[in-house]
């Protein structure tokens, strides 16, 4: 009884009512194009929905593709709330130049709180990829400035919401990198306390570790012994001043896929050398040029977790781990993810299911974070990983 009473308490204070019972976090990310694929994701696991992405213009101005779909696409569940995404990869391609300008980011502020109002919302999640670093190529940054700009955004669209809706406090959520802010010089900041205050909940990305860009096959996500890892991501961001209980840990519901350069022994393929070139991923994956940037046309590589359950290569209802020829799958024990191997193609695919996923709720509450978040919530398979995360 103490305990639950004290755990409640510290819970109130840290997450400024994130959690407003014991309920821990799931946090979904909702995108927009994949309205259709809503139906296998068991949206009542989730505690925040957040449609992604409105993507400001470069005065400041947001637009959401599928707006009217996106808010009409699920009905959501009582005390569950919804929020919209800002920016994203291709949607930041703006944010550094609005943020430095106090003229744009005031429009970005006043379109938010103005948002908030037109569409019912419960907050506001900020995903600017990223504050003093590289994102998209073509995308501008300021190293010397974006994350103290960032700070004045969160800062005054908290006044802002508050002066607004007095009587429903709403949430500012951030979507960040496994590392805290960079700082002038291009290095993470050491103390990010400040953004606590203003701040409810960090989203830390915690995937996309390794993939294409890499030198060898590696883990997407790795939740130990690895650098980054889901472990060291969460510790950076408490030693830069961030409380634990203000942090849900990122989970992908996708794998990456790459190909790993011809050899004769198949059998333990992390750490082989990989092709430059990225295979196709699922059938949803299209060669196409940077979204934002333009350039070549190249595939993503990704596998939804859902296309790896409904294309073949991890068939079976009964046993989610058994794949299908010519895959082979296995596990990485120090990442703790699986992979699987195509044998016919050396495609190799990095992805998290119900037992990895499972195995990162669980770090996540030893770790006493408010919970955990998904990218995307329609990766998932007939709720199986909504599933595991609850199950936890
Ligand atoms: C931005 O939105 C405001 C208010 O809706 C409007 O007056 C202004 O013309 C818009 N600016 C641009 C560049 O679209
Ligand atoms: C950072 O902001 C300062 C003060 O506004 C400005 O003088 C400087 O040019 C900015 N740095 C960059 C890289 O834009
Ligand atoms: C990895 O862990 C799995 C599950 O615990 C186990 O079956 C497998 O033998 C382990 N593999 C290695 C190489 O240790």
């Amino acid at each position: 009884m103490q305990l639950v009473l004290l755990t409640l308490l510290a819970a109130a204070a840290a997450g400024r009512g994130v959690c407003a019972d014991s309920a821990r976090v799931v946090f979904g990310y909702l995108p927009t194009w994949q309205l259709d694929q809503v139906a296998g994701a068991d949206l009542a696991r989730y505690t925040h929905v957040s449609l992604a992405f409105a993507v400001p213009d470069s005065a400041g101005n947001l637009s959401m593709d599928n707006l009217d779909g996106a808010l009409a696409s699920f009905t959501p569940q009582a005390g569950q709330r919804v929020l919209m995404s800002l920016g994203g990869w291709s949607g930041s391609k703006h944010l550094s130049a609005i943020l430095g300008d106090a003229r744009k980011r005031r429009t970005l502020a006043e379109q938010m709180v103005a948002w908030t109002r037109a569409h019912g919302l419960d907050g506001w999640d900020i995903d600017f990829e990223y504050p003093g670093r590289a994102g998209a190529a073509c995308h501008r940054f300021d190293a010397e400035n974006d994350t103290a700009n960032l700070l004045a955004l969160v800062t005054d669209l908290r006044t802002r919401l508050a002066a607004e809706f007095p009587d429903a406090p709403k949430l500012i959520t951030l979507a960040t990198r496994h590392t805290p802010f960079d700082g002038p010089g291009g290095v993470p900041l050491a103390d990010v306390s400040a953004f606590a205050g203003p701040v409810d909940l960090f989203n830390l990305m915690l995937y996309d570790f390794t993939g294409g860009w890499a030198q060898a096959a590696g883990a997407n996500a790795a939740l130990d012994n690895a650098a980054p890892s889901f472990r060291s991501a969460v510790q950076a961001w408490v030693d830069a001043g961030i409380p634990a209980g203000q942090i849900a840990a990122g989970l992908p519901f996708y794998g990456r896929a790459v190909t790993v350069k011809e050899t004769r022994d198949l059998s333990d393929p992390v750490g082989l050398p990989i092709e430059r070139t990225v295979p196709q991923g699922s059938s949803e994956d299209a060669e196409e040029p940077d979204a934002s940037c333009g350039g070549p046309a190249v595939f993503s590589g990704v596998w939804a977790y859902r296309s790896l359950r409904s294309e073949g290569v991890l068939p079976s209802a009964d046993e989610p781990a058994a794949a299908a020829e010519p895959w082979v799958r296995g596990v990485d024990n120090g990442t703790a993810t699986p992979w699987l191997l195509n044998r016919e193609t050396r495609a190799f695919v990095s992805y998290d299911d119900p037992a990895s996923i499972a195995a990162k709720a669980r770090l996540a509450d030893d770790m006493r974070l408010a919970g955990v978040m998904v990218w995307p919530l329609t990766g998932d398979y007939n709720g199986e990983l909504a599933e595991a995360i609850f199950q936890e």
